[in-house]
């Protein structure tokens, strides 16, 4: 299936690895033109050199997602490079996990500028290049636990809900020109899985890393976690020309997990 992007422009946050990556390189083999971002400079121009090859260019621009001054920066770069800006994929570190009684108010400050302000500042500085465009597209990448919530992860759980609000309100306030929509991962195999199988097995919740991988595996009829990748391909369809009637929508990735509809 053509998805229609090729010579698009997109930036995606928080994308020199996992989901972030995973959905650059979704849309760079579609051909568009991907402008992806993060902390730590090696890492960003390794992931820059691995998606060198495909349809697409891929730039790397080194940002902090918490900072307003850099992610205007990030889209003033894109700008620059590519001449505008059709669609926003975004992505964010992960919060600290923990229970209400082991986080500081400080984390859960950070945590909404993390998940949420993150979001806020890229479509605010995006949005006139969004409006000018005739494909203009936001996609943020969020997770199943605005529906479901999971143990030992409050700050995901309760914060990452104003991004929802957020992609539902903007979906009505943009439309027609601009198509907004969330995709909701379940777990996918990225270091953030690994961290949070290493702090349940550091819980006591599991004996082993595998047996901690296994007990997410068990809870997924599909009966894995899922390739970051899988959760790309849905990214760069919902920003495609093949997606053209669909805004408004929270897409889970989850191989089923979800219990609820
Ligand atoms: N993986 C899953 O199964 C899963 C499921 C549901 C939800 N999620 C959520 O989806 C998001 C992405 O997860 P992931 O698995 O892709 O994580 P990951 O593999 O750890 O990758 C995180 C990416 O974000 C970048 N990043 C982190 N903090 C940043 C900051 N302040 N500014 C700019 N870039 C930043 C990292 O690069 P630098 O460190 O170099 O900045 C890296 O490129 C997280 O919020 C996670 O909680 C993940």
């Amino acid at each position: 299936m053509d998805l229609g992007i090729d010579g698009d422009t997109a930036i995606v946050t928080a994308s020199s690895a996992g989901l972030g990556r995973a959905s650059a390189e979704a849309l760079a083999d579609e051909g568009a033109n991907v402008v992806i971002c993060g902390r730590d400079p090696a890492r960003l121009e390794a992931t820059e050199a691995a998606l060198s090859d495909l349809a697409g260019d891929v730039v790397g621009v080194e940002t902090d997602i918490t900072s307003k001054k850099e992610i205007e920066a990030l889209v003033e770069a894109t700008v620059d490079e590519f001449g505008g800006v059709d669609h926003v994929v975004t992505s964010a570190g992960g919060v600290p996990p923990g229970g209400f009684t082991d986080l500081t108010e400080k984390e859960w400050y950070g945590a909404f500028d993390m998940l949420v302000m993150s979001a806020v500042w890229t479509v605010k500085a995006a949005r006139p290049h969004l409006d000018a465009s005739d494909a203009g597209t936001i996609t943020c990448i969020t997770s199943t636990t605005v529906r479901e919530v999971v143990d030992d992860l409050i700050l995901s759980n309760a914060v990452r809900r104003g991004v929802i609000g957020l992609v539902k309100s903007l979906s009505r306030e943009l439309a027609p020109s601009v198509r907004v929509n969330a995709v909701l991962p379940g777990a996918h195999e990225t270091s953030r899985i690994e961290e949070l199988v290493e702090a349940a097995v550091e819980r006591g919740d599991h004996d082993t890393y595998e047996e901690g991988l296994a007990a997410w595996s068990d809870e997924i009829p599909l009966n894995r976690v899922g390739d970051p990748r899988e959760l790309g391909d849905v990214v760069a369809f919902l920003a495609s020309d093949r997606a053209s009637f669909v805004t408004g929508a929270c897409v889970p990735v989850d191989g089923g997990r979800l219990r609820s509809d």
